[in-house]
């Protein structure tokens, strides 16, 4: 995929070392119903952020409030360095683009004409490179004289995408923006975020698809109405899970409990299936070779010997699965 051009580069707004985000105690109700809950995060310039959560959590209700869509119900927030009010909207909107879960194109028109209308909509100068530049990015020059009715939905998606280049944006909120696209599809727009990323614009990324979010994000955050959990992928995973190793042998120890328990380093063994263990320990680096001698000194076949894997996956499965367990008590 061709990169931006240079001279196209984001207008980065707020002084160094200032979060391109700040979210303090925020807070939407719809009616007796609350959409998100005094949410309070902080998002760094540059930064990949993933907003993860199952559906109705509040993921996009938080897009709408953040990006001057719909106000708040409490608490408040800075966005691009200026204080989220209404008075403040239009000035926000200049520094932000909002790829929502639809594109919202006019299905009667072409791609280019569509993206020339939103470059008028939003008073941008230079709109006809913009327009090439964009289309180049998501890979749709030759696409560009289409109608967009006649468009599949993934080739839709991506003039959203192009859409929210228009403008060169600070910040970027992308509402699931691989949603219905194939894998190739997808990963050329993660290899669009990632070149986004490099050129220092800040991404406010929605998904459901945890794989996606543990290749592109430097954080995320899981929320289910109230925030659940914030950090770098590999910190949730050291948070929720202890480290562990896993055994292999070719045939079932005669006697695991007497080989793990002699082992200083191993704090606890189970098994969950013949010839299959999986020991706890504090620094797998001490305690892996430690187990490999005394399985090899006790006589067993040792087919492998690995560090237990978690996955942003395991850490949303556990967070969400305690969640919906706390609903049903
Ligand atoms: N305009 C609205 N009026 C009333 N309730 C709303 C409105 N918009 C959202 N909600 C409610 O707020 C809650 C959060 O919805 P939201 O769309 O933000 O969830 P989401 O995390 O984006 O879910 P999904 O993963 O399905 O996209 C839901 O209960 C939803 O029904
Ligand atoms: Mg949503």
């Amino acid at each position: 995929m061709p990169p931006l051009l240079a001279d196209n580069a984001p207008t980065l707004s707020g002084s160094k070392g200032q979060p391109a985000l700040v979210v303090n105690q925020l807070t939407k109700h719809f009616g007796g119903r609350s959409a998100f809950s005094e949410v309070t995060f902080d998002v760094a310039h540059g930064e990949v952020f993933g907003f993860l959560g199952p559906n109705g959590a509040g993921k996009t209700t938080a897009v709408r409030t953040l990006g001057t869509l719909i106000a708040p119900t409490s608490g408040s927030a800075i966005v691009a360095g200026i204080p989220l009010t209404p008075e403040n909207g239009v000035e926000i909107r200049q520094r932000i683009a909002i790829m929502p879960e639809a594109p919202g194109l006019y299905l009667r028109l072409t791609v280019t004409e569509n993206l020339e209308y939103f470059a008028s909509l939003y008073g941008l100068p230079h709109a006809a490179s913009r327009i090439s530049d964009a289309l180049e990015a998501v890979n749709l020059a030759d696409r560009a004289g289409d109608l967009c009715g006649g468009l599949s939905k993934g080739l839709r998606q991506r003039v959203g995408l192009a859409r929210t280049l228009l403008s060169n944006p600070a910040i970027m909120f992308l509402d699931e923006p691989t949603s219905g696209l194939d894998p190739v599809a997808s990963r050329e727009v993660h290899e669009l975020i990632l070149g986004l990323r490099q050129k220092g614009v800040t991404i406010f990324l929605t998904t459901h698809r945890l794989a996606e979010a543990e290749k592109l994000c430097d954080r995320v955050a899981i929320l289910n109405t109230t925030l659940r959990i914030i950090g770098r992928p590999e910190d949730l995973r050291a948070q929720l899970f202890t480290t562990a190793l896993v055994i292999r042998t070719r045939v079932a120890l005669r006697a695991p409990d007497q080989i793990f328990t002699r082992i200083p380093a191993v704090e606890s063994w189970r098994s969950d299936e013949p010839g299959s263990y999986v020991l706890s320990v504090s620094d797998p680096k001490i305690a892996a070779p430690e187990v490999a001698r005394v399985l090899v000194g006790a006589g067993a076949d040792v087919l492998a010997i690995g560090e237990a894997q978690h996955s942003l996956e395991d850490v949303y499965l556990e967070l969400v699965a305690d969640d919906v367990e706390a609903s049903r008590e």
